[in-house]
């Protein structure tokens, strides 16, 4: 392994950790906080690896100065946070505010900017307020215009501290897992509709809120504003097979292209998710058109609502084609899609099942984005390692996995000219990850939830990581 040169990174790059509420905060039901549809889906069980629950996580709202002193540890420039909607607003609305919601979120802004770190604010990871889904959640109209209340309210609060906000993470996880396969909150199995409603009115509000910010706030606060799209990078399974090379295309269109389209490139969906969702949908008889909703003329277009490329990465895969399969004559997304990905076996698999390690995917990936999309500056909000069975807070795997994945980042930069502006590990802590409970850990920090101080320790990955940043920060 050589020494990762720290000197390709620009000098005001972006060192962060990132974390998200529902993970990490507990206090579900503490100081006015509504219930978000991830408290009703763990505690309606059956649905989380031994029905654990972020009912305490990390308690990071009581134990926020503990998290603040990780983050010093690590030296970083960047702490990226997500805002509980429902700690914030109970029931979704604006008609309602939580002081004490308001209260801890100026703290944690605060103490971060009073630390020389500047905060990222994700606004929506997952939470959707338990009120709005008993509305009807993302499958709603309504929605939009609720979250681009929600997110005004937020810019007039915290906007005169946060520079850098993401309206949504990961829409195409929230869709799919959350929609169609239910195995996220708000754990509706629907294949093949409620999907593309979901993702449709995730791409509305993300609009309408950007809209808000770009018109109102932007002239006074000069702040940026996007949403964080995740993807795996893809590659045929047999390069020589056209059909392998054709599903690969379409997997792409389905990930990635499915919201970096419409943002950045024409304000539609890609080509190929609108030509075979229409098709197939009249092939399969369903009678009310096409499945994949169309955006109005009469609403603000998601086109240009980017002020930068906010990148979740965590893994690769080998596509291979599925039109000739069972799946040809089911109504579900991965049927439309027409490809599935799988692992190649040469690639370790690290902790979680999916997370098969392939750096160099992610330099692959940038370079795919600054050709196809946009040449806007890049952050890579998430990039992670996990860790199952017996805790090793000498994770060398890990130290190795930042090592490589940052020398990829840097020949990204430096070979093959795209703007990073910044890297964001995940996570800050282990926390609560989704269906998966507390059995994964992805943190640089590990936390001792046997017992109730929730004790945070350095991974030696933590030790290394603030290595590197003070490394750059001397040199640059
Ligand atoms: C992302 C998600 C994070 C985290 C991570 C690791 O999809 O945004 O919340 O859980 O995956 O699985």
């Amino acid at each position: 392994m050589s020494v990762l040169d720290v000197t390709v990174f620009p000098h005001d790059f972006a060192w962060g950790a990132a974390t998200a509420a529902y993970q990490i905060e507990g206090g579900w039901d503490v100081d006015g906080r509504g219930p978000s549809v991830w408290d009703t889906f763990c505690h309606a069980k059956g649905g989380v690896f031994e029905d654990h629950t972020g009912d305490v996580a990390c308690n990071s709202y009581q134990l926020w100065e503990e998290d603040l002193k990780c983050i010093q540890q690590l030296g970083l420039t960047h702490y990226r946070l997500s805002i509980s909607w429902s700690r914030l607003l109970p029931d979704g609305t604006t008609n309602h505010v939580n002081p004490k919601g308001v209260a801890y979120y100026n703290k944690v802004i605060d103490d971060l900017i009073a630390c020389n770190v500047k905060p990222m604010i994700t606004l929506y990871h997952m939470d959707l307020p338990q009120a709005l889904q008993d509305l009807g959640g993302w499958s709603s109209t309504e929605i939009a215009d609720i979250f681009e209340s929600y997110a005004r309210f937020c810019f007039k609060t915290f906007g005169d501290r946060v520079k850098l906000w993401i309206t949504l993470n990961e829409p195409y996880v929230c869709a799919k897992l959350g929609h169609e396969d239910g195995t996220f909150a708000p754990g509706i199995k629907d294949p093949g509709i409620s999907v593309y409603l979901a993702g449709h009115n995730m791409l509305r509000a993300h609009t309408k809120a950007w809209h808000t910010y770009n018109t109102h706030f932007r002239p006074l606060q000069a702040g940026q504003v996007s949403l964080a799209l995740n993807s795996d990078w893809a590659e045929p399974s047999d390069p020589g097979c056209p059909k392998d090379a054709a599903a690969t295309e379409r997997y792409k269109d389905f990930t990635l292209g499915w919201f970096a389209c419409p943002v950045f490139c024409t304000g539609d969906y890609p080509e190929s998710m609108r030509a075979r969702i229409e098709s197939r949908s009249l092939d399969l008889g369903y009678k009310q058109g096409s499945r994949l909703p169309r955006f109005s003329k009469d609403e603000p277009s998601p086109l240009g609502t980017a002020d930068f490329f906010a990148l979740n990465y965590y893994t690769s895969r080998k596509v291979i084609d599925l039109n000739g399969g069972s799946k040809k004559s089911e109504l579900s997304f991965v049927g439309d899609q027409g490809a599935e990905g799988v692992v190649d076996p040469s690639w370790p698999i690290c902790g979680v099942h999916w997370l098969a390690v392939v750096p160099d995917g992610l330099r692959k990936l940038l370079k795919y984005i600054k050709d196809a999309y946009t040449s806007l500056p890049v952050y890579i909000t998430e990039n992670g390692f996990s860790q199952m069975g017996p805790v090793q807070i000498e994770d060398a795997d890990r130290c190795r996995f930042y090592q490589d994945t940052l020398q990829e980042v840097g020949k990204a930069v430096s070979q093959d000219g795209v703007n990073v502006k910044g890297y964001f590990a995940w996570s800050l802590l282990d926390n609560f990850e989704w269906s998966h409970g507390y059995s994964v850990r992805f943190g640089l920090f590990h936390v001792d939830f046997s017992t109730p101080e929730l004790k945070r320790t350095s991974y030696r990955s933590g030790r290394e990581y603030a290595a590197v940043i003070s490394k750059h920060r001397s040199q640059t």
